[in-house]
């Protein structure tokens, strides 16, 4: 791996191996998503606890201080909607560009089994040669269409080919035999949350994929949509980081929360309307 890949990619995954990736890129398809309203908002309180913040450059460049220190992986594909077949996505960012606003990773998706599953794996393939040409490490996401189980067999195909294509890291959903696809998958595999859940269970899902071999994970909805989204992210960072079992982040979570609670007076944001959960 050439030096400036490597660096950019030490940046976001850190000398533990594991990484906390605050996931704020749901607008790209699904506009205004409950809890990312205002996304600057949203992210300022938890940056200092992200190891590495994914928006889209939209949001990047109008919501996101220039004098963070916190690693950017810029989401790089769209061109779909929710009102709109999922899988359509082109990619939306010059490599040029994303290396001017200086990230540290570029993400896309990819939908295999997809009526356009040639056309976002050939993004990928893409993006790899210019990340390669560029010392820009690539992040696919294993998106799921909409009818599709997230089953090991089904999500280490998708995995495995995206390591096949030449992805650095790879983003996929929690499920039964998620060590096969660790496993099966030559490049570090990272854990996307999925919709809202209590955050209990939240942290379990955390901490299986942590045993079972994640390097870490792209978390969104699980921490803004919290009702104390920095005492969540502090909880999700101590199983990821900290070995913490999901019992000790709960009382993490449950004692910042009362802290934050106190000082501020005020509740955090809610969780309301989950569009991603259609998916
Ligand atoms: C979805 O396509 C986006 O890439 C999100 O970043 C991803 O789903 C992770 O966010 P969440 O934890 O909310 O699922």
């Amino acid at each position: 791996m050439d030096w400036g890949l490597k660096n950019r990619l030490s940046r976001i995954i850190r000398p533990d191996g594991r990484t906390v990736m605050l996931a704020v890129d749901h607008g790209y398809f699904l506009g205004p998503t409950s809890g990312l309203e205002d996304v600057g908002r949203t992210v300022k309180p938890l940056m200092p606890y992200a190891d590495a913040l994914m928006p889209t450059r939209g949001i990047l460049r109008t919501s996101v201080d220039a004098s963070v220190g916190t690693p950017i992986v810029l989401r790089v594909s769209g061109g779909n909607s929710i009102l709109s077949e999922l899988s359509n996505e082109g990619i939306t960012v010059a490599m040029e560009d994303a290396v001017r606003l200086n990230v540290s990773a570029v993400a896309l998706s990819i939908y295999v089994g997809s009526p356009n599953e040639k056309q976002t794996l050939l993004n990928l393939a893409k993006l790899v040669d210019e990340g390669q040409r560029y010392g820009m490490p690539v992040l696919a996401v294993t998106a799921v269409g909409k009818d599709m189980a997230r089953d090991a067999r089904y999500l280490a195909l998708c995995c495995r080919i995206a390591a096949e294509i030449g992805a650095h890291v790879v983003k996929t959903y929690y499920c039964e035999g998620f060590e096969k696809m660790v496993k099966t998958c030559p490049v570090p595999l990272v854990m996307a949350g999925g919709k809202k859940l209590p955050e209990q269970e939240a942290l379990e899902l955390t901490y299986n994929a942590i045993k079972r071999g994640a390097a870490g994970v792209d978390m969104g909805r699980n921490i803004f949509q919290s009702d104390s989204p920095v005492a969540m992210i502090q909880a999700v960072r101590a199983v990821v980081h900290d070995k913490a079992t999901p019992a000790q982040a709960f009382d993490l979570y449950k004692s910042l929360k009362g802290k934050a609670g106190k000082k501020s007076g005020l509740k955090g944001v809610t969780a309301g309307r989950d569009e991603l959960s259609k998916h």
